[in-house]
C-alpha cells in the first residue's frame, strides 16, 4: 500500500518501539516523515534505509513547549505541509499515590500529557490547512485503572479525553483526532515484563488473542486512523489490545 505519497507525518518518540515501527510504516507507504526524539543516533538508525529527502530528524524533548514548536516549524519549513501528527513519546513510572515522588509524577505528566498538548497546539493550524489528523498513543491504562501506576493512569486518562475534546473542537475545521490504546506490547518500555514468563502467562489469561502485541500491530492501526479510509472516524480511542478490553473483568474459569 502507498496511502501516504505526498503526505507529511511527524512522529514523536520515533527512535524505538511503537514510534519507530510507526515511522517505518509511514515511510514504507510513501510519506515524508519527521522523526522526533532526544537521541539522534537512534533516529539516524531509523532514517538510514530511506532517501535523505524523505526523512527529517529533529532532536527534541516533547515536554518542552519551545522544542516542540521548533519541531513543527522545521518540519513545515522542510516539507511545505503537515498531514499527520503522531503523539507517541511516553514514559511510565511505577507507584501509587502514597509512594510516587513529585518528580516522577511531574515527569510522566510532562511527557505523556503536556507533550500531547504542546505538539497538538503547534500542529493544528497546519492540519487545518491540509485537512489532516492527529493520532495519539494512549493506552488501555488511559481507559481504566492499573495497580501501582497512578501517574501513568492519570496522564493517559488525560490523553484519552483530550483526544475526544480535540476531535469535537476541530472536526468542523476538517481536522480528525483519534487515539490508539495498546495493551502490553513488546518494546523497550516492557523489557522486564517480556522476560518474566509468569507475568506473560498472566497477561495471556486476559488477552482473547495470544499476546503480547508487537509494535507493528499498533503502527498498522495508527496508519489506518491517519489514512483516508478513516475519513469519517474521529474522537475514538481504539483498543489495540488483543481483545483484553472485551472482558468485563471477571477472571477466566
Ligand atoms: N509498550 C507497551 O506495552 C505500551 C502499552 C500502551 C501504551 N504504550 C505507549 O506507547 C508509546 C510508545 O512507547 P513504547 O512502548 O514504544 O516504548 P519506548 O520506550 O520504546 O518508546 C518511547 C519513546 O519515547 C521517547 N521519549 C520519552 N520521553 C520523551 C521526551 N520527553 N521527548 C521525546 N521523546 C521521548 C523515548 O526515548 C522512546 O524512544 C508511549 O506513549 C507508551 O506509553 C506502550
Amino acid at each position: 500500500m502507498q496511502r501516504f505519497v505526498d503526505k507529511v507525518v511527524i512522529v514523536t518518540g520515533a527512535g524505538s518501539g511503537i514510534g519507530r515501527a510507526t515511522a517505518i510504516r509511514f515511510l514504507n507507504e510513501g510519506a515524508k516523515v519527521t522523526l522526533v526524539g532526544r537521541t539522534k543516533s537512534k533516529l539516524d538508525e531509523v532514517a538510514k534505509p530511506y532517501p535523505a529527502d524523505q526523512v527529517l530528524i529533529v532532536e527534541a524533548d516533547v515536554s518542552k513547549e519551545f522544542d516542540i514548536d521548533d519541531v513543527v516549524a522545521k518540519s513545515v519549513e522542510s516539507f511545505g505541509r503537515l498531514d499527520t501528527l503522531v503523539n507517541n513519546a511516553g514514559v511510565v513510572a511505577e507507584g501509587d499515590v502514597e509512594s510516587l515522588s513529585t518528580e516522577d509524577w511531574r515527569k510522566v505528566m510532562a511527557t505523556d500529557l503536556d507533550g500531547v498538548f504542546f505538539a497538538s497546539r503547534a500542529a493544528i493550524p497546519h492540519l487545518k490547512t491540509s485537512g489532516g489528523s492527529i493520532v495519539n498513543v494512549s493506552s488501555v491504562s488511559g481507559t481504566g485503572g492499573d495497580w501501582g501506576m497512578a501517574a501513568y493512569n492519570a496522564a493517559k486518562g488525560g490523553v484519552t479525553n483530550l483526544t475526544r475534546s480535540m476531535a469535537m473542537d476541530h472536526g468542523k475545521d476538517g481536522v480528525r483526532v483519534n487515539a490508539v490504546c495498546p495493551s502490553f506490547t513488546v518494546t523497550g518500555m516492557t523489557d522486564d515484563m517480556v522476560e518474566d514468563a509468569k507475568l506473560v502467562a498472566k497477561f495471556n489469561e486476559r488477552f482473547a488473542l495470544e499476546g503480547p502485541g508487537k509494535p507493528e500491530d499498533v503502527a498498522a492501526v495508527i496508519a489506518f486512523l491517519a489514512s483516508d479510509d478513516a475519513r469519517f472516524v474521529t474522537g475514538v480511542n481504539l483498543p489495540v489490545d488483543g481483545g483484553m478490553s472485551a472482558s468485563n473483568g471477571q477472571p477466566p474459569q
